[in-house]
């Protein structure tokens, strides 16, 4: 079938909703900051820029009120942010540690959609994926293995960000589809036939969750940046870091400002996506 004069599966979940995805606040509501205070091991920017001001006010009234106004214009807009990317362990939604033979147990290249953790700030929403599947040899149809900073037995475990780099719509707006949810294929250098993807209902940006979330179709130009999984010899996992070359999280000039960070943990989230097979031609 086709709807809006896009291909569609038969059975396209969600088809007649295209009204609904766009309708989504778009891309601010989980971008505006955090109210509540900071926790540990943060960098409170407005704390330290109101005591840059104080001193460069306290210094330039010593030496003539003109210079005062003259130094405020040059005092940066207060933010809140951090000054590195911490290592955060990351929890199940069952409260329970993270862990490679939990990833792997519960999550395949099927069941993936959508778990949603926010790293390294409070308003920067994270797909944590795991791509291999439940049953059989990868081949692109039906899930991946070794894939770019991948962790796991497989390589398979990946994190991008869930905001769409066209004009920022969140998750559940911009959702991971399965392997088939609908009859849109690509290919790429490892797979002839990629039928999973990340893709955003709001205006049909599709990413290659196989190769970096490189962009598979427009609107967006950028790539959705990438989480960095690491695991301890338990097997514990951890977001710590974003990919070499990965851009800003969309909305933030840095992906370090703009919200307190989330602490040493981020637990994971299940939501229901928002599947539209609509692509552009
Ligand atoms: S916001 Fe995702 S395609 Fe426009």
């Amino acid at each position: 079938m086709t709807f809006g004069g896009f291909d569609c599966a038969t059975g396209c979940p969600n088809g007649a909703e295209r009204l609904s995805a766009l309708d989504f606040p778009i891309g601010q509501v989980r971008r505006v900051a955090s109210v509540n205070p900071p926790g540990d091991g943060e960098v409170d920017e407005t704390k330290r820029n109101l005591l840059k001001l104080l001193g460069v006010v306290a210094v330039a009234g010593a030496g003539g009120g003109g210079l005062a106004g003259a130094a405020i214009q040059y005092i940066q807009p207060p933010t809140v942010g951090l000054s590195s990317y911490p290592k955060v362990q990351l929890f199940d939604t069952d409260g329970a540690a993270l862990t490679v033979d939990k990833v792997e147990s519960e999550y395949n290249a099927t069941t993936s959609a959508d778990l949603i953790f926010n790293y390294p700030l409070r308003n920067e929403p994270n797909f944590l994926l795991n791509l291999y599947p439940a049953g059989g040899t990868p081949n692109g149809t039906n899930g991946a293995e070794n894939v770019p900073y991948g962790v796991g037995t497989h390589k398979s475990i990946v994190a991008y960000s869930a905001i769409c780099q066209h004009l920022g719509c969140p998750a559940p707006a911009i959702s991971y589809y399965p392997p088939g949810t609908c009859a849109k294929t690509f290919s790429n250098a490892s797979y002839p036939t990629l039928s999973f993807y990340l893709h955003c209902s709001c205006h049909g940006s599709t990413y290659d969750v196989t190769d970096s979330a490189s962009n598979l179709t427009g609107p967006a130009v950028l790539p959705l940046p990438q989480v960095l999984l690491e695991t301890d010899s338990a097997g514990n996992i951890y977001a710590n870091g974003m990919r070499p070359g990965s851009p800003p999280v969309n909305g933030h000039i840095d992906t370090l400002q703009g919200d307190y960070g989330v602490g040493s943990t981020a637990s994971l989230v299940k939501e229901t996506p928002i599947i539209l097979c609509s692509f552009p031609a």
